[in-house]
């Protein structure tokens, strides 16, 4: 019916709703001088418009809480527990399943069963806790993105690939030896919420097989990752998105997988392998750290939650609805005059700050300069990803090294906003972008050595 109208419908209507805060600009003023300028810090409760994460903040529909009331809390083999891995057995089509709170727990079990000291974790680009986790493995992380990455304006549809060439290289170098684990990004998001086409992950896989090292997923928006190769890669689109991401799976050794994005529950993750010794460590681990295999950390209820939201996030019509939203924001953000990282994504959207306020030098942050502006203007919460988030700065937090782009990150929680808000969220961006050289530039007053964008406080330079 909708295929042949212009209008996206999204495929529910609302039955439950939550009251947004309206402050007035001194209140945000206050507040956010008393949050030491840093998003992070705010309250929720002082946010009208709330695209800090796209993690842990969908809605979830009727069915899911009628499934959640149905959650089994027995401490072992809960009925819930096996809802939840059949469900994800038949999307990953991998045999052994562990659930665990969200993703980083993941990747520290992972890792730490997989990784040695010294060695390497390659990717199309490391999320940042995954980053992290590589490092407190012992290993480094190499991230090899495709070239067309680095052109934030063009079109091409696949700039989440990983450069299949300088993999290669790699694994055939000096140092091919010392690479532990390839790990693919799907959709990436540390690079603009761009897709991985699945002719990247079949190359990959066939140079994983050839040299002989374990190549997983990263698979939080394996979903949205699956719409955009249905809509953009040839051979794909009478595939369901499903089918997509099955086959996906299918490419890779296993998978870590945070829940709270395309599981579309307000926690949870799982590791999917293939490898029966590799699982027996990780459960150990699991069972020492998060809890007992058949919840891994998980109540009933939200296992239950996750194994209905697993089968609502490959629905085409939501899958369509959403990009469609997203979308509609670029084409709104960008005739109010502010550059995004094309092609729109789905999970978010990238604004090029450093385009927008060439006045402003990269040591004065113009990421965070915009970010702060869509707060103290219109209430709304965003994060930076720019040379505050991914620059080297001294010990007296001068910026040593920038970031290559200043950017700003629109996360979209899903299913939460109407076009009215995001409407709300254009309006406000073409307001600041009608007189850009009004934007004040920040500067570091503390912060702390690891994860620095978490707690930095700033202020603003007069
Ligand atoms: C690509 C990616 N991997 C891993 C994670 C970590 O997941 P979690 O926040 O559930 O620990 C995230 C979270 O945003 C992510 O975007």
């Amino acid at each position: 019916m909708t295929d042949e109208m212009s209008t996206v419908l999204p495929p529910y209507r609302i039955k439950v709703v939550e009251p947004i805060p309206f402050l007035t600009a001194d209140e945000r003023r206050a507040a956010y001088a008393a949050a030491g300028h840093n998003p992070f810090n705010l309250r929720a409760d002082q946010i009208t418009v709330d695209l800090l994460s796209d993690s842990g903040t969908g809605a979830t529909s009727a069915e899911q809480e009628a499934a959640a009331a149905r959650g089994d809390e027995s401490y072992a083999g809960a009925r819930s527990w096996f809802r939840f891995r059949d469900e994800v057995r038949d999307l990953t089509g991998y045999p052994h399943v562990l659930p665990v709170h969200q993703g980083r727990a993941a990747e520290r079990i992972v890792f730490s069963a997989l990784l040695r000291p010294g060695q390497i974790c390659v990717s199309n680009t490391h999320f940042d806790t995954t980053h992290a986790n590589v490092e407190l493995a012992g290993a480094h992380t190499l991230d090899l993105p495709c070239p067309q990455a680095r052109d934030l304006d063009s079109d091409e549809p696949f700039k989440g690939d990983i450069d299949l060439g300088a993999l290669a290289d790699v694994l055939a170098g000096p140092d091919g030896d010392r690479v532990g684990l390839v790990l693919m990004t799907i959709t990436n998001n540390g690079l603009g919420a761009q897709p991985v086409s699945m002719a990247n992950l079949e190359a990959v896989a066939a140079l994983c097989r050839r040299h002989r090292v374990p190549f997983l997923l990263d698979a939080a928006r394996f979903a949205e990752n699956a719409w955009l190769v249905r809509e953009r890669e040839a051979g794909y689109s009478d595939w369901t998105p499903r089918q997509i991401a099955t086959r996906a799976f299918q490419l890779a050794d296993g998978c870590l997988v945070s829940l709270k994005k395309d599981g579309l529950a307000p926690v949870g993750g799982f590791i999917g392998l293939r490898n029966a010794e590799l699982y027996a460590v990780c459960e150990a681990n699991l069972i020492a750290t998060e809890g007992f295999s058949t919840y891994g950390g998980l109540a009933g209820q939200d296992l239950e939650r996750i194994a209905q939201g697993l089968r609502e996030v490959v629905d085409v019509h939501y899958l369509r609805s959403r990009a469609a939203s997203t979308a509609r924001l670029a084409t709104l953000i960008n005739e109010a005059g502010v550059d995004t990282v094309r092609p729109a994504g789905v999970h978010a959207l990238y604004l090029n700050a450093g385009r927008l306020l060439p006045h402003l030098e990269p040591a004065q942050f113009p990421g965070h300069s915009l970010a702060s502006e869509l707060y103290l203007r219109g209430g709304i919460r965003c994060a930076e990803l720019g040379s505050l988030y991914l620059g080297a700065v001294d010990d007296e937090h001068r910026l040593l090294q920038p970031a290559p782009f200043e950017l700003v990150r629109l996360a979209i929680p899903r299913r939460v906003y109407t076009d009215a808000h995001l409407d709300y969220v254009a309006e406000t961006l073409g307001r600041i972008a009608k007189d850009p050289e009004r934007v004040r530039g920040y500067r570091i007053v503390s912060a702390p050595a690891l994860l620095r964008h978490f707690k930095v406080r700033l202020e603003p330079i007069a």
